[in-house]
């Protein structure tokens, strides 16, 4: 029996998880852990909530919520997310919890007191206008490796350069847009310099890491640690333990890796377990399971601060971080987005159906593209056509005909040499979940049950019932090994179905509690079969998107009809106007990205559609009570221009009078878009969008084929519930 820990990477409470993520780090640990635990190993795993840093407070803020309000919000969604999908944690805190910061000032101290963390002072950003520093993510600007514009000042979501504020092209203050100034303060420094050997050393053997994750490593390695600062100005996180600092907050980073330790004590004390066992013996094996913008907080960072703290402590042996899973090419459906959050997949699909495409578009070895299209063809051919289809046949015959378990004569041949390939196969898929190759192996399951389909084919039970009833028998006994071996090796993958497949075998016990081995256990016969259903749903997401919630959202939209009264400039950004719109019985004032596309006269005297039931939001400072809906092909951004009154509803009962026309496209009026029965858009409407150049549309007005983004001045709007913009539909 080995003894395994496995750590999950912390996902910031801060919004919900999204299906990138859950390709990255949230899929592969569990079907490693389920394997692990099938194979009589004793597996600790751990993560949690990052409540901490500026990832939270900036949340906070745009929605209206505390820091720790918005920290338990999150926590919540995102349990229960991970728990619908299947994703079972050994225990899944958050790090607001008091052992973990014990645990945090304990290991701040420790190094301090060792030396392994100095005092200096550094220069950080401070804007005079808000009067406040600025730590990480308050100061926004261009990416210095790869060009992105406005990413935050902590790390580059585009390319994944850690990055301190200070490197951004142009920084700015996130609220106001002010240019912030340097000003010297004192912070705390972790000495990575002091590790720079045994960190060198550390890797040495570790010739079995991904390509990537080791080269990353090593690069970082090449150009020599730099000591890093650990603390910050901010009111929310861990309080710095060291006597008159108490003011300053431990930075994230450094203190949501402790949670791997500070989990597993929790762990012991909740649990009568022992945290030593995994955490002080050499024969553990440590995973981390992460996305590569977190890299050298695993193979660097924290090994270090384990290295300082503790050397009896077990350090990483595998890190087996995957790259990205974008959301992306051809939409199928114009309503799902390009950011998919967990919660909102599992409302629609099934866990199995998600893991299972998730995990053949996993980005083991290289970014990979998450397609709504390939995701209902993968399912319908593979999970429901191949793997559903072979179970469904086998048991709805034996169990018409039969009702229990065959017995087999001597096999023949071609018994055999199914049963061979059982063999051989099975063990594939489990030494590739073992090597943390799951895509492999899950294609070794397919592999499997289509050779089962095509047994079932050539052997054609059906025609042996009659004249030769024992070799129908045999033929059904052999392919309920395969069901069984199926059942027990695609476990990890498709927990739920697996398991509901195990109970129309045996009526009693969990697959989850068998061993790897019972895959091979050939079954009792005359035991009694359960009535079969299919294990899986084909998906047609043109008819879902009927009544997806999205279009549910679309027809609760308030669309009216507006004017322009008077454009201004923004005074804290290049491409945005500040817009005076009458509504007839109200006047509003609409934050715009207009700028690079009209000439404010060119504005001024518009009707315009106006998005009148939203939030207001703040954009670079000014509140935006609404949005205008403007198309765009390609460059062109053009306002949608209607033609009813000022003040009038869109969604009025005269189609007629909404008829709506762009400046530039006028070939493609948007006379389609009729509004009745409460329903913006008919299905006619909604059609897929086929073009490639709308590779990141996110929801769209159609007309004749043709797609028209709605944007508002922060990019496409995505009209799903997580509405990425703090936009929300009343
Ligand atoms: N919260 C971080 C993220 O979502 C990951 C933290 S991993 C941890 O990118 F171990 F440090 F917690
Ligand atoms: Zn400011």
């Amino acid at each position: 029996m080995k003894r395994i820990l496995i750590g999950v990477a912390w996902p910031y409470a801060n919004g919900p998880i999204h299906i990138g993520q859950v390709g990255g780090c949230y899929l592969p640990p569990d079907i490693f852990r389920r394997y692990h635990e099938m194979k009589g190993n004793e597996v600790l795993m751990v993560s949690g909530s990052d409540q901490h840093g500026t990832p939270v407070t900036v949340t906070a803020e745009e929605e209206g919520l505390t820091p720790k309000e918005t920290a338990e919000k999150y926590h919540e969604i995102n349990s229960k997310a991970l728990e619908d999908l299947g994703v079972e944690f050994t225990l899944f805190t958050y790090t607001m919890n008091e052992t973990h910061k014990q645990v945090a000032k304990d290991i701040f101290k420790t190094l301090y007191e060792k030396d392994h963390i100095g005092l200096d002072t550094m220069e950080t950003f401070y804007c005079k206008n808000c009067e406040r520093s600025l730590p990480d993510r308050y100061v926004i600007g261009t990416c210095p490796e790869c060009g992105q514009e406005d990413i935050k000042g902590d790390q580059c979501d585009e390319c994944g350069t850690l990055l301190d504020p200070e490197d951004l092209i142009e920084p700015k203050c996130m609220h106001c847009g002010e240019t912030p100034t340097l000003r010297e303060s004192e912070h705390f420094f972790l000495k990575l310099s002091n590790f720079q050997k045994p960190l060198e050393e550390y890797i040495e053997d570790k010739d079995y890491w991904k390509n990537h994750v080791l080269n990353f490593t090593k690069g970082w390695l090449k150009e020599g640690l730099e000591d890093r600062p650990i603390s910050r100005d901010m009111e929310w996180g861990i309080s710095v333990p060291i006597e008159g600092y108490e003011e300053k907050k431990i930075y994230v980073w450094f203190e949501a890796v402790i949670g791997y330790l500070s989990t597993s004590i929790k762990w012991s004390e909740e649990y009568d377990g022992d945290w030593t066992k995994f955490w002080k013996n050499p024969d553990a094996e440590h995973y981390y399971f992460l996305g590569k913008d977190n890299i050298p907080f695993h193979t660097i960072i924290w090994p270090a601060m384990l290295m300082g703290y503790d050397e009896e402590l077990n350090l990483p042996y595998d890190v087996p971080a995957n790259q990205y899973m974008r959301i992306g090419g051809q939409q199928l459906s114009t309503s799902r987005g390009t950011i998919v959050s967990l919660p909102d997949i599992l409302d629609d699909f099934s866990s199995d159906a998600v893991r299972y495409y998730i995990t053949m578009v996993m980005p083991e070895v290289k970014d990979t593209n998450f397609t709504w299209e390939e995701f209902q063809d993968k399912v319908n051919s593979e999970l429901v056509g191949n793997l559903g289809n072979f179970i469904h046949r086998v048991l709805s015959f034996t169990y018409s005909n039969y009702g229990e378990v065959p017995q087999a004569r001597e096999l023949n041949k071609r018994d055999k040499k199914m049963l061979n390939k059982i063999e051989s196969l099975t063990e594939e898929v489990g030494e590739n979940i073992e090597n943390r190759k799951f895509k492999e192996g899950l294609k070794k399951i397919l592999e499997l049950s289509r050779e089962g389909n095509r047994y079932f084919n050539d052997k054609a039970p059906w025609k042996d019932l009659e004249d030769d009833e024992k070799a129908a028998k045999t033929t059904l006994n052999v392919s309920l090994r395969l069901v069984k071996a199926l059942c027990v090796s695609a476990a990890p993958y498709l927990p739920h179905s697996m398991d509901t497949l195990w109970d129309y075998l045996y009526q009693e016990g969990s697959v989850h509690e068998q061993e790897w081995d019972e895959a091979l256990n050939p079954l009792e016969p005359g035991n009694e079969l359960a009535k079969p259903e299919p294990l899986y749903e084909t998906i047609d997401l043109k008819e879902m998107e009927e009544d997806s919630k999205l279009i549910g959202s679309l027809n609760k939209l308030n669309l009216k009809v507006g004017k322009i009264t008077k454009v201004k400039e923004h005074p804290n950004a290049d491409k945005l106007y500040i817009a005076r719109i009458d509504l007839g019985d109200e006047k509003r004032t609409l934050v715009a990205g207009l700028k690079p596309h009209y000439d404010k006269s060119e504005m001024e005297g518009k009707k315009i559609v106006v998005v009148a039931n939203l939030e207001p939001a703040k954009l670079r400072g000014i509140k935006s009570e609404g949005m205008m809906l403007a198309a765009q092909e390609g460059d062109n951004v053009s306002l949608l221009e209607p033609k009813g009154d000022i003040g009038e509803n869109i969604q009025g009962t005269n189609p007629d009078a909404d008829q709506i026309s762009f400046d530039d496209f006028q070939e493609y009026e948007l006379r389609t878009v009729v509004w009745e029965n409460d329903k913006i858009l008919s299905k006619k409407e909604l059609e897929p969008i086929k073009s490639e150049k709308f590779e990141n549309l996110s929801v769209a007005l159609i007309s004749e084929g043709k797609a028209f983004l709605l944007k508002d001045s922060r990019g496409p709007i995505h009209l799903d519930k997580n509405l990425s913009h703090g936009i929300k539909i009343m």
